[in-house]
């Protein structure tokens, strides 16, 4: 083989390898369409803190993040001292990706992610949900909070109030409810 052919097949290998790994990524990102739930806007730092503020994050909890993209809920939460956190994500590669930025701090041992629909989820064990969905999973997922999680959790919502329930607090688009 002379250097000529060698580069193209190096080129073409390059391309089929880029092109997949778009798929992958990008036709991931097109799965919550179908699942019911938000496409991957992570919810930014400020948010992030405002969301732990409004838990008050107690020891005892346990934490679930339904949706839970690159994990950054899960890890704030638990650097705030909750004593476990779970997260469901239906997207493989942000599952991948949020369980690489949980032993990059080392919390391994305390957070766990499943990949798979929230839907599908037990929420029953949680003392602490955190969301970031679309409004129109948001009646459905008031529902199923309702019927599963016990008396006094609390469920904290970036961005969008559940229809039919009333917020306990409130604070820039970051609502608090109690079951
Ligand atoms: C708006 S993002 C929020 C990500 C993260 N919780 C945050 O606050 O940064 C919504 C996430 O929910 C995931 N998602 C959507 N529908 C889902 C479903 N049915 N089950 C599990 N994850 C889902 C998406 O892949 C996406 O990562």
């Amino acid at each position: 083989m002379n250097f000529i052919m060698f580069t193209l097949l190096l080129l073409a290998v390059s391309v089929i390898a880029v092109s997949l790994m778009t798929i992958y990524w990008f036709g991931g990102m097109l799965i919550p369409l179908f699942a019911g739930g938000a496409p991957y806007v992570p919810t930014p730092d400020k948010k992030v803190e405002l969301m732990i503020k409004l838990a008050q994050v107690q020891s005892s909890d346990k934490v679930m993040d339904l949706g839970s993209g690159d994990g950054r809920l899960l890890i704030a939460s638990v650097q705030a001292g909750a004593k476990r956190a779970i997260g469901y994500e239906i997207h493989h590669g942000l599952a991948k990706l949020s369980r690489h930025n949980i032993r990059k701090y080392n919390l391994q041992d305390k957070i766990h992610v499943f990949n798979k629909s929230f839907w599908n989820a037990d929420v029953s064990g949680a003392s602490l949900v955190l969301l970031y969905q679309i409004p129109n999973a948001m009646e459905k997922l008031g529902n199923k909070l309702r019927h599963q999680l016990p008396k006094g959790a609390r469920v904290v919502s970036n961005g969008f109030e559940f229809p039919d329930w009333e917020p306990t607090e409130s604070n820039t688009k970051v609502f608090l409810y109690i079951v």
